[in-house]
């Protein structure tokens, strides 16, 4: 099948357009055309394996949104590299990452997935849309303002202009709309401000996409420092759990959680490590908080924790064994990559055409 986009809207002109020159009367083919889906296109930067944390927060609503939607995914290395990168280690967490989003679920029957720097169009739509984005409005973007903080050494254009590559890689698609957490949400807002600007100048060429506002991904917190967001960059390797550790290992991870001086598992304000640990139990089993409270009630800690750990144990067993079948299949992986690639340079191609039409480029 794959992913459905035909433009009904454009059929529908040219139709006009052909009955206006020949006065036809031609049958109404707006009924003969099923609602086109929805577009969502959303990103993922290659920072090696992925935590339990990006797992609950973005990539089982990536899975699930294929259902309704038609989805195009992507694995942002060119974004990447405006923080250092080793290259061997770059090219390795990018086709890891890659693996690892087939393994969670995605389907390449019914979406595309593919890798940023295989796809021409992102950078050279990019250039475009620089000319249509303030100076000033890049320099307001808090997760400059962080990382510039955080890379003093090497504050390079690639940091500022990061936003500009993200509207591309939207834009690219006429998306409609993007999943994305809460740090994102700046650089959404930028690259709707960015179309609305560009329609505004040359006439309407990009959809303005809208933040897809769902079922929010859960939120996993440290089980070590359970204030602090589950990051595998954590000093601490028992405050994250990775989608392929095995099962001895993520148990071992949730026997160590650190929870607080009392006993009652509930959900309550101050005891973020027992609302952590419900938070991960109830996003696996579908169980609300409380049927939890109800079903663990006088049990302790410690058979709770074991109880998260199995949960999750079983609930990722799969992936890793999706994910490890897959990362020893380079071949079958290559094939994937590539032949995504192609469908979404063809989808984007149509795009960026038309926008060096408008801007007045000799075609
Ligand atoms: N900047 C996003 C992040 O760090 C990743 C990303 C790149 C993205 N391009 C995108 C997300 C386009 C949504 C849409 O999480």
């Amino acid at each position: 099948m794959g992913v459905d986009l035909s433009l009904d809207k454009e059929k529908l002109e040219s139709q006009d357009n052909l009955k206006n020159k020949v006065g036809l009367e031609l049958p109404n083919i707006q009924e003969d055309i099923p609602p086109r889906k929805k577009l969502i296109f959303s990103g993922i930067q290659p920072s090696g394996t992925f935590t339990l944390g990006n797992y609950l927060g973005a990539i089982i609503n990536w899975n699930k949104l294929q259902d309704d939607y038609n989805c195009i995914y992507c694995v942002v290395d060119m974004h990447a590299i405006t923080v250092k990168q080793e290259p061997a280690k770059l090219r390795q967490n990018t086709l890891d990452a890659y693996a690892l989003l087939l393994a969670c679920g995605i389907d390449l029957e019914r979406s595309i997935l593919f890798i940023q720097s295989h796809v021409k169009t992102h950078a050279e739509l990019s250039w475009i849309l620089s000319c249509s984005t303030q100076y000033g409005e890049l320099g307001r973007m808090t997760q400059f303002k962080d990382k510039s903080q955080k890379h003093a050494d090497d504050i390079n254009a690639g940091l500022f202009t990061y936003p500009i590559l993200m509207a591309a890689d939207i834009l690219a698609y006429n998306a409609d709309l993007v999943p994305v957490g809460i740090d994102q949400k700046q650089h959404l807002e930028l690259a709707r401000n960015v179309a609305e600007r560009f329609n505004g100048r040359y006439g309407k060429t990009f959809t303005v996409p809208d933040p897809y506002i769902g079922e929010v991904g859960s939120k996993v917190m440290s089980l070590q420092e359970p204030t602090t967001k589950m990051s595998k960059s954590d000093k601490n390797a028992n405050g994250f759990v990775l989608i392929i550790d095995d099962k001895d290992t993520i148990i071992r991870k949730f026997k160590r959680a650190v929870t607080d001086s009392e006993s009652e598992i509930v959900f309550r304000e101050g005891k973020d490590g027992i609302n952590n640990l419900m938070t991960i139990y109830s996003a696996f089993t579908g169980q609300s908080f409380e049927q939890i409270v109800n079903d663990f009630n006088g049990k302790g800690y410690g058979d709770f924790k074991i109880a998260v750990g199995e949960v999750v144990a079983d609930k990722l067993f799969p992936i890793r064994e999706k994910y490890l079948q897959l990362v020893s299949d380079k071949e079958y992986l290559r094939e994937c990559y590539t032949e995504n690639a192609v469908k979404a340079l063809n989808v984007s191609q149509r795009v960026l055409s038309k926008v060096y039409r408008k801007v007045g480029f000799v075609s």
